[in-house]
């Protein structure tokens, strides 16, 4: 691994090793994966947790549907209003235990729009599940049900995450240099 990567005009410093982000997602997997009763949905909001839905879906040993979502909400590296759906969920939730899986969770603007979508469905429940969250940049008040990692406020890339589209294939997560 690079201890630093160039995008775009910026640089970023390695902050967190994909090891040790392999063993926050098994933990989620795990921790769900025991209490889960009847067959979960599992929302995956793309781009950004396209990394962490798949290897949160090869930790998870029991039955369970996946799903999308595509909001827009970023351009660069500043907040932009309100996000936009760009793909919405094709299953029917009616009635099912759904968890949105969740790359990382900002000042919660995104978080927010999506929950109105899927409540809007009647499901049974929706939970929050977040690999990365910067609880010094929220502001909603939704608890977060399940959070992988708290980190301070700072832009980060890698494993999906992005600057301007690139940085999403990085294995490890890195953040921007001062
Ligand atoms: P929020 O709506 O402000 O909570 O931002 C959520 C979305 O913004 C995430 O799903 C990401 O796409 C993007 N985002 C927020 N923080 C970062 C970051 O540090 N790096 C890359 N993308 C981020
Ligand atoms: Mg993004």
């Amino acid at each position: 691994m690079n201890k630093e990567v160039r995008l775009h005009d910026k640089i970023f410093e390695l902050f967190i090793s994909h090891e040790e982000i392999m063993k926050v997602v098994k933990n989620l997997a795990a921790q769900i994966e025991a209490e889960i009763k009847d067959i979960p949905v599992f929302i995956i909001t793309l781009k950004g947790a396209a990394n962490f839905g798949m290897d949160f879906a090869k930790y998870f040993n029991k039955n369970a549907i996946f799903d999308y979502i595509r909001l827009k909400s970023y351009d660069g590296i500043s907040a932009s209003g309100k996000p936009e759906v760009i793909l919405d969920v094709t299953e029917n939730i009616e009635g099912k235990q759904v968890y949105v899986l969740e790359d990382i969770v900002d000042t919660g603007n995104t978080l927010e729009t999506i929950i109105q979508i899927l409540k809007a469905k009647n499901p049974a429940s929706v939970k929050i599940v977040a690999l990365f969250f910067k609880p010094e940049a929220y502001k909603k008040n939704y608890p977060l049900d399940y959070v992988g990692m708290s980190i301070p406020n700072k832009f980060i890339v890698g494993y999906g995450l992005d600057y301007d589209e690139l940085g999403r294939n990085l294995n490890d997560v890195y953040q921007l240099k001062q």
